[in-house]
């Protein structure tokens, strides 16, 4: 008897006298085989023939790689992945089950990570020494293996089988590598209706076993890229705001050394002025602390009833002696028949803070101007506009300005404000936007829809 090697074409004669011959390659392929005669595409693997059901099989395989070659480009999710790739090959192969078995660097042995199959939960909970069965002997020696039987392959043991109470009568195991390294294998047990595994269907197998081995790379990679990712986000947000709570520090101490000197001579004004300090770090740290928190979680707005003109007319009052201090002309241009939104008066309230902070901090150091605008548009939505004479934005800056931690003002801001402000008006299903041209000033603009949907119970 013939067989045809898949993997190099040399031809391998056998003498079938009831021993378990076993078939060794000079390429990776050790087949044994337990006497019976092979199938045709087993001595011909490449050439499996025209009849029908050959066709039939090729065209499952086909659709088989190409459905996870697809999804190895749309997931990141390796157990979605792995366990797609395990459940279509028990498919194409006809097994009864298929398992994924990873090398556990930690524990230096092998784990079933994944099965399909009889007693599939059961399996996930057994480990192998790392020479132990035919899956130990292929991570050992790094070859494929087809068993046609179970019960005289000497490397074969039975603690699977035992374990699920189950009879694997012929097996297919191959390694999974990731480049040059294995890192576990995969095994297919019992073709359906008692037939033998073939060539073809080891070259399936190994192809996905290749994929098992991308995806498991993919998913390390992925989450590599995200840890790396986090860390250098943590290392960013931590030197922003600590350089702007520094600051904020550095004036509050300021102040309070002011008020203490002042007190110690009695000296009623000089208190009043180390105060004003104290008092405008106070309302600094704030900001920044409303502004982290709001930035830090996904919020369902608390909408009420509210008029828009009451917001911009809040904002006006608690930032006019922050407004008259700078000399600016504050403007407030309120709509006559505005009606009431259903808003978060307290977001919105924070975003009209924001870009009139913003818009005093872009005021020229004389004749600065600032107007807050209210309109209601035909469309129902209600219009806020912050308008200052400063020095505008530039096309390059507007495109990052919305981005967290963008700031221009070092020490004295974080960058956190438009974003804020960004993420409440979106939570409003509103939109933001801003018209702007260096020397012409700026104007922001926040459109909010007129009512909200309820939100889902
Ligand atoms: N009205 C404006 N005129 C000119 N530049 C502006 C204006 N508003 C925002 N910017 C630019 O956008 C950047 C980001 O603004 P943002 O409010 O997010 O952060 P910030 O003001 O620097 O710090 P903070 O977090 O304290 O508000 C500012 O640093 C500034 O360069
Ligand atoms: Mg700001």
């Amino acid at each position: 008897m013939e067989i045809k090697c898949p993997s190099c074409n040399r031809i391998h004669r056998l003498e079938v006298d009831g021993a378990v011959p076993l078939i060794r390659c000079a390429c990776s392929y050790e087949i044994v085989n337990s006497g019976t005669s092979p199938s045709p595409l087993q001595t011909h693997p490449s050439d499996p023939g025209p009849d029908m059901n050959g066709t039939i099989a090729v065209k499952k395989e086909l659709s088989a790689l190409i459905e996870i070659s697809r999804l190895l480009v749309s997931t990141f999710n390796k157990d979605v992945l792995l366990s797609r790739i395990i459940s279509l090959t028990a498919e194409v192969m006809d097994v009864e089950a298929c398992s994924i078995i990873l090398y556990d660097r930690d524990r230096d042995d092998m784990a079933f990570y994944m099965s399909k199959g009889p007693g599939q939960d059961e399996i996930t909970q057994i480990r192998l020494a790392k020479g132990e069965g035919i899956a130990g002997w292929v991570f050992l020696n790094k070859k494929s293996v087809i068993s046609q039987d179970t019960a005289k392959d000497e490397r074969f043991s039975r603690k699977v089988d035992d374990s699920v109470q189950y009879t694997s009568k012929n097996l297919m195991c191959v390694p999974v590598f990731v480049g040059e390294e294995i890192i576990g294998v995969m095994e297919c047990v019992n073709k359906k209706g008692g037939a033998s595994f073939s060539a073809i269907d080891l070259t399936l197998f190994e192809s996905m076993a290749n994929h098992a081995g991308e995806a498991i790379e993919k998913a390390r990679l992925m989450a590599e890229n995200i840890k790396s990712m986090r860390l250098a986000t943590i290392g960013q947000t931590l030197s922003s705001l600590s350089h702007c709570i520094k600051n904020i520090l550095n004036g509050l101490s300021g102040g309070a050394f002011i008020v203490n000197k002042a007190m110690k001579d009695r000296n009623l004004e000089l208190i009043g002025n180390g105060w004003d300090i104290v008092d405008k770090c106070i309302a600094r740290i704030t900001d920044l602390t409303m502004n982290m928190l709001a930035y830090s979680k996904e919020r369902v707005p608390l909408y009420q009833s509210c008029n828009p003109n009451k917001t911009a007319r809040e904002i006006a009052h608690l930032l006019s002696k922050r407004i008259e201090e700078r000399g600016i002309r504050l403007n407030l241009e309120l709509c006559n028949n505005m009606k009431e939104i259903s808003m978060d008066s307290y977001g919105i309230f924070r975003c009209l803070l924001n870009l009139v902070t913003n818009a005093i901090e872009a005021c020229p150091a004389e004749n600065g101007e600032i107007s807050i605008t209210t309109r209601a548009t035909d469309r129902g939505t209600a219009i806020f506009e912050v308008h200052d004479n400063g020095a505008g934005i530039s096309d390059e800056q507007r495109e990052k300005i919305f981005s967290v931690f963008f700031s221009t003002k070092g020490g004295q801001g974080t960058g956190l404000g438009l974003a804020v402000t960004q993420k409440i008006v979106e939570e409003h299903r509103g939109r933001i936007w801003l018209e702007s041209a260096p020397g012409m000033g700026t104007t922001f603009f926040i459109e909010l829809p007129s009512k909200q949907e309820a939100a889902p119970a």
